[in-house]
């Protein structure tokens, strides 16, 4: 929102992409407040969230839309993760819980990522957090200033979060074939420099489905430990891969002591509007990245934590069952596409 004065009168305008709307009003108005902050009116908005919002009002004018805009399963959340929430609520549980998360979904969220990431993690290094906050919170603890790469085509949120937390953004482009995505290892090289603080690292890739290889990651780990960056994992989509291997960058030598973790119950549970997932990293980066948590957010509500304590312990089918039908939808898609002229798709692997 922008404010200008004119004599007797002000003019408010407001930015609401693709329009814009000026609205007068009396000089009065404008002398009682103060202006904005004025640099979060420079953060770009959420494009996904954008499209997500006009295919939303297509649908409710009974428009047949399919809305390929925000990574949101469509299948509900399965029916004991529910349950198990449901029944925390019932026994009353709806009051603050410790900030970090409560102890048996950490320990939980540790034996998974010991058993499904290879990390040797312990409880007290699990921070229970939304992954994109957890992302936010790795960033504000982990750069000061500089530069922080990732790689491109890359999720909407990772640049105007870097810029949130003091840095500045630094993509790298991939390279793309019709086998799909792949890293650029001389972008990579090129682009890393005495500046540069962190990487953020995602495989599965949100948008391309890359699924970065063991050689891929142990090249970006190698650069990590040369240049001494640190590493910000988001592995949200670890649970779907259609083909290849899931590998976590800090399951590799030397990469544990600089790396984040992030992951969470959103893509692989259908659990995205719960609000909840993980960090799990060094212990004095996951405290820090609590004391932000302390005076923020406070705390995930408990039947919320209980419902993500359901997910892990119980049974993994529906997980399977959901990706199942997913690669199903990517073959046909492929095809489909594949029958286009002129038309060069690369494969996404997860
Ligand atoms: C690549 C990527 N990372 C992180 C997130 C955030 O996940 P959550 O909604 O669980 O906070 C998303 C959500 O769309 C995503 O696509």
């Amino acid at each position: 929102m922008k404010f200008a004065k004119i004599r007797g009168l002000g003019m408010v305008m407001e930015r609401r992409p693709p329009i814009f709307i000026y609205r007068l009003f009396l000089w009065d108005e404008a002398i009682t407040m103060k202006h904005l902050a004025g640099w979060t009116d420079t953060l770009p908005l959420s494009g996904t969230m954008e499209i997500s919002r006009m295919a939303g009002e297509l649908m409710e004018k009974g428009r047949n839309i399919l809305s390929l805009s925000i990574g949101e399963p469509d299948f509900p959340t399965p029916s004991h993760i529910v349950e198990a929430a449901v029944e925390s609520l019932r026994k009353g549980e709806t009051h603050y819980t410790p900030a970090p998360g409560i102890p048996e979904l950490r320990a939980a969220v540790a034996d998974t990522v010991r058993e499904n990431n290879n990390i040797d993690v312990s409880p007290e290094e699990v921070f229970i957090v939304p992954a994109k906050q957890a992302i936010f919170s790795a960033l504000h603890v982990l750069v000061d200033s500089g530069e922080v790469l990732y790689l491109e085509p890359a999720w909407v949120s990772y640049g105007p979060q870097i810029m949130l937390s003091g840095g500045r953004p630094r993509p790298v482009a991939m390279k793309s074939s019709s086998s799909g995505f792949m890293l650029d290892e001389e972008a990579v090289k090129e682009a890393v420099g005495r500046d540069t603080r962190a990487i953020i690292i995602n495989t599965p890739s949100n948008p391309t489905g890359c699924v970065l290889s063991e050689r891929e990651l142990k090249f970006l780990a190698d650069v990590a430990v040369d240049n001494d960056l640190y590493v910000v994992a988001d592995e949200i989509y670890e649970r779907l891969v259609y083909e290849g291997r899931h590998v976590s960058i800090a399951s590799l030598p030397d990469m544990k002591d600089r790396t984040i973790t992030v992951s969470g119950f959103s893509k692989s549970y259908a659990m995205t509007g719960w609000r909840i997932g993980w960090a799990a990293g060094p212990k004095k980066i996951i405290d820090d990245m609590i004391r932000l948590q302390q005076h923020t957010l406070t705390c995930l509500p408990m039947f919320i934590q209980k419902g993500g304590l359901a997910a892990l312990t119980g049974p993994q089918e529906p997980v399977e069952e959901m990706k199942r039908s997913f690669k199903r939808r990517r073959d046909m898609l492929l095809s489909l596409l594949d029958e286009i002229p002129g038309m060069e798709v690369a494969r996404p692997r997860g």
